[in-house]
């Protein structure tokens, strides 16, 4: 069984999703671990209701290279394979993306490479983007940057405020993280150039 790490430091809706899709025997994994920089993280209770081993590093005054060798060593002891971030809200340094090269996933509310940073629903709703969604990207040493591994269309509608579309862009998030993370556990892809392709497809 291949052994996920989920990091989070908020309301943690997606790691739900992909507890969910685990419990159901849709992820092609376990989640092995749950860590947070935050203390009183949502998403940490979710995962204690869940019976997954959790743990909490304070990223505060630590430099980055530091707290992110505090976290791959968690993950080293929990022998995860794949680590996916779920609204993971800090920046990773070459220290994080090396230690699990191509192994280290996340989602972003906008089909990327539109939108990246913070806020990216409203960012799409405020430019007048008439379709959005969200992104599962591997992590490499950029800003929301790496290959793309899979993406879902939202259409934005004129009646939409910001929140509304925030709201269904999150929906489809739930949707799309469990199948992204079964495609990359069952590792029939490669990647060529910034071009993520499964075998088969
Ligand atoms: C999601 O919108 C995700 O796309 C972004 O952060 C948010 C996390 O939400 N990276 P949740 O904590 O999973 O509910």
């Amino acid at each position: 069984m291949k052994r996920i790490g989920v990091l989070v430091s908020g309301r943690g809706s997606n790691l739900q999703a992909l507890i969910d899709a685990a419990r159901r025997g849709e992820l092609g994994g376990e989640i092995a671990v749950v860590v947070s920089n935050v203390e009183t993280a949502a998403g940490l209770e979710r995962a204690r209701r869940a019976g997954i081993p959790t743990a909490f590093r304070d990223h505060r005054g630590k430099k980055r290279e530091a707290f992110d060798a505090e976290i791959v060593e968690i993950l080293h002891a929990h022998r995860v394979d794949l680590v996916c971030l779920a609204g993971f809200m800090r920046l990773l340094s070459p220290v994080f993306v090396r230690a699990f090269p191509q192994r280290v996933v996340n989602i972003h509310p906008a089909l990327l490479p539109a939108f990246p940073g913070k806020d990216a629903q409203r960012q799409a709703w405020e430019h007048g983007a008439k379709v959005s969604g969200p992104t599962v990207h591997i992590v490499d040493e950029g800003l929301d940057s790496g290959p793309i591994v899979a993406q879902e269309a939202v259409s934005v509608r004129s009646s939409d405020t910001p929140e509304s579309l925030a709201e269904r862009i999150l929906e489809a998030e739930h949707r799309l993280y469990p199948r992204a993370v079964r495609t990359l556990l069952a590792g029939r892809w490669r990647i060529e150039g910034r071009r993520f392709l499964v075998e088969d497809e």
